[in-house]
């Protein structure tokens, strides 16, 4: 980690506790249902990884990936869908597992789109919550931590397709995408 860059946040230590404990909460409220877990690329991938492996229960996994429309960095909550789901959903308990929830308009979007494919239930749970930023009605079940709104890299999360190896969550300091 190039420390000249970033600020950790959250370190290794401290996410695998957190993330422990999401996936005791998982596996105690999933007892009986028919876990189906879907990750969003790229974002998601690292955590997902993790967590799945903190849930003691039987289940599947899926991927799907999206991408905003437009170049703007600010999010237009118009949403293309890059790779849909292999498979259908009917009757599934979808839990969607996200980086980060930021504006909340690709969540709103996404979840909008599999609830109309007659999911059995549908949840979110994110790693990261940026609740002051908030634009579309949407309240994750699982949050691993609730953040202020600063620009974050690291565990999965990326800055122009870099910094998703860095194992801890980390702040990218302004000085690295101001200049
Ligand atoms: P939203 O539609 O504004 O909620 O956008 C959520 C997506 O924007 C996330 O899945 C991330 O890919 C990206 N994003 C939002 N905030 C950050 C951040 O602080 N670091 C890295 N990516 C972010
Ligand atoms: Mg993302």
């Amino acid at each position: 980690m190039n420390l000249e860059e970033v600020e950790v946040l959250f370190d290794r230590e401290q996410v695998m506790a957190r993330v422990k404990e999401l996936g005791q909460q998982i596996t105690q409220d999933y007892q009986g249902k028919n876990l189906l877990v879907v990750g969003i690329l790229k974002g998601a991938f690292i955590f997902m990884a993790d967590l799945v492996r903190e849930i003691d229960l039987p289940l599947e996994i899926d991927f799907m990936d999206v991408s905003s429309y437009g170049v703007s960095t600010v999010s237009s909550g118009e949403v293309r869908i890059i790779k849909d789901l292999d498979y259908s959903i009917r009757e599934k308990d979808v839990l969607i597992i996200e980086d980060i929830v930021d504006t909340g308009l690709t969540l709103k979007y996404i979840k909008d789109i599999l609830t109309k494919r007659h999911p059995r239930s549908i949840r979110i749970c994110c790693l990261l919550d940026k609740p002051s930023r908030r634009k579309a009605d949407i309240a994750p079940e699982y949050v691993g931590f609730v953040i202020p709104d600063k620009f974050i890299v690291g565990y999965g999360l990326d800055y122009a397709e870099q910094y998703r190896n860095y194992p801890a969550v980390c702040v990218l300091k302004p000085s690295v995408y101001e200049k």
